[in-house]
């Protein structure tokens, strides 16, 4: 069956989280950042003092960990990891990493996965991530697959970081995301690749609006919204 759900794949910093956000607003739809939960994961890892490649010592962590997501009035996700809500401790930097590192552990992708697709059960959803094309909705009735150069998503990134008032340099921005390029790309499980069925959107001379338009042209085309 054909569920009325977007998919939005591809490499950090490549424009989903905000263009998801934007499209679900006029559309109507619930946005799902599933990178959320990996994020929330990782923090618990790394609250806990382990290491984020230890995958034993990581799943035995896994049953502890209950995750909820919330939508506030102006629909924007909120998660709680065990009953805290974590939403803005889980954007500092180290944290991308340990999400990257456990996000390619088997049992973190098998813990997360039916609350992905319950997500989309219930509602219309438009959801960001690596794999939801690929492996948690395959048969979504839109798939794309946003990219942008590795210097625009680095410059984009450090922009919002700075914006946050979060202290880092250019350079360590883009290392982070070429460590997690290749990390995300290479893992055996699940890992970030274009659905066969998905349309390609490079947005590396596209700006927000023009990205939002095509998104959106997109979504109404596939809908008949
Ligand atoms: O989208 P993000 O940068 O917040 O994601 C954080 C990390 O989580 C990213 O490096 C890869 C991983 N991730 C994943 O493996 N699968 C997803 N569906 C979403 C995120």
């Amino acid at each position: 069956m054909e569920e009325r759900s977007v998919c939005l794949d591809g490499p950090s910093g490549a424009g989903k989280s905000t263009l998801a956000r934007l499209a679900a607003e006029k559309f109507g739809f619930i946005y799902v950042d599933t990178g959320a939960l990996y994020r929330s994961i990782g923090l618990h890892v790394w609250r806990n003092g382990i290491d984020s490649k230890d995958e034993s010592r990581v799943a035995e962590l896994l049953p502890d960990i209950h995750l909820e997501l919330q939508y506030d009035d102006e629909g924007v996700q909120r998660v709680l990891l065990n009953g805290k809500d974590v939403t803005d401790d889980i954007r500092l930097p180290p944290i991308s990493i340990y999400a990257s590192d456990v996000s390619a552990m088997p049992a973190v992708r098998a813990f997360l996965l039916d609350m992905q697709r319950d997500m989309a059960a219930r509602y219309d959803t438009i959801m960001d991530g690596r794999d939801i094309g690929t492996v948690v909705l395959p048969n979504a009735g839109l798939k794309v697959f946003l990219t942008a150069s590795p210097n625009v998503r680095a410059g984009r990134r450090y922009a919002e970081l700075v914006r946050k008032g979060v202290k880092t340099t250019p350079e360590e921005v883009l290392r982070d995301i070429n460590y997690r390029d290749s990390n995300d790309s290479s893992r055996a499980n699940a890992p970030l690749r274009a659905a066969d069925d998905a349309v390609h959107l490079d947005t590396s001379r596209l700006d927000l609006n023009h990205s939002f338009e095509k998104l959106c042209e997109l979504i109404r085309e596939r809908f008949g919204l």
